[in-house]
């Protein structure tokens, strides 16, 4: 199937999918959230796909979030309902019986590291940079950041880096375990093509199996989910959210107090 905002290329065995956003540094909007779950779903019927890259286009980012030029004029309601939705695309991603791995070529911030957090493990160029920057619109993670961030990093970890919105380097995620390997820019897909040879010479009865253990090791809070996707929803519409969109859109800062 063709994609507005995809592109995709299969080579022994394994699925590249690519955002193919550039312009908008490949930004999360309903058209690539739509189009990233079906590619999934079609992936993991196709026999001939045994793995993922999933992969952000151009030098500069991975996906630099969702969409903020959406947002203004969200009800508390429809912010919610953005949250659930995309949770449940990446919760599907999440247990895929098939290995997906996140090639990080560049910004992976907010539902761009939340994209990536839901991947089975991640691999970074060295010039990536990390974060939840939500903070700085008035608005929190919503598409599992807050819960994923927190089981991977660990809870002080996750909160100083959602509370004060701030970029990290590549080689602090890979410090504080939220990426496995960091490579020169040039040699990453190589790199993730190369562990993927490694698990595909594996059985794929285990592998699935395997990430079915791992998921119930988390103890998925649904509870969790459910409460980032309120919360979310509720900094819809207030003065702050309205102030932190309005001025990333009019490209300065924001003024919330
Ligand atoms: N949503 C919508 N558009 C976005 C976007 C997003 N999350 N991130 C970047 N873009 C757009 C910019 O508006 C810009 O569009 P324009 O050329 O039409 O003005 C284009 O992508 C390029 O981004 P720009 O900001 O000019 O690049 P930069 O190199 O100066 O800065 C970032 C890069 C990543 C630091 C900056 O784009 C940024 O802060 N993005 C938002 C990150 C964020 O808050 N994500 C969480 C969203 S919930």
């Amino acid at each position: 199937m063709a994609y507005q905002n995809l592109l995709s290329e299969l080579t022994d065995g394994i699925l590249t999918i690519t955002i193919h956003r550039p312009d908008k540094l490949n930004a999360l909007n309903r058209t690539v959230l739509e189009e990233l779950d079906s590619a999934f779903s079609e992936a993991a019927q196709d026999p001939s796909v045994q793995a993922i890259i999933l992969t952000g286009s151009g030098p500069k980012a991975f996906v630099a979030g969702a969409d903020i030029s959406a947002f203004m004029d969200f009800s508390a309601d429809e912010g919610a309902a953005l949250a659930r939705h995309g949770q449940e695309i990446f919760r599907r991603l999440e247990q895929s019986a098939k290995p997906i791995v996140a090639a990080i070529n560049g910004f992976a911030l907010g539902g761009g590291c939340e994209l990536a957090m839901s991947c089975h493990f991640r691999i970074a160029a060295d010039h990536a940079k990390f974060g939840q920057p939500e903070v700085n619109l008035g608005l929190i993670p919503g598409y599992g950041g807050t819960q994923r961030l927190t089981r991977l990093v660990g809870r002080g970890r996750a909160m100083e880096l959602m509370m004060t919105g701030s970029m990290i380097d590549a080689q602090e995620a890979w410090r504080i375990g939220l990426v496995n390997h960091v490579v020169p820019a040039d040699g990453l897909m190589a790199y993730t093509k190369q562990i993927l040879q490694t698990i595909l010479a594996k059985s794929p009865m285990a592998i699935a199996k395997l990430v079915e253990a791992v998921d119930a090791s988390g103890g998925e809070p649904a509870e969790g989910y459910l409460q980032e996707a309120r919360l979310f929803g509720a900094c819809f519409g207030t003065r702050e959210m309205k102030e932190g969109v309005t001025a990333f859109l009019e490209k300065r800062k924001p003024a919330f107090r």
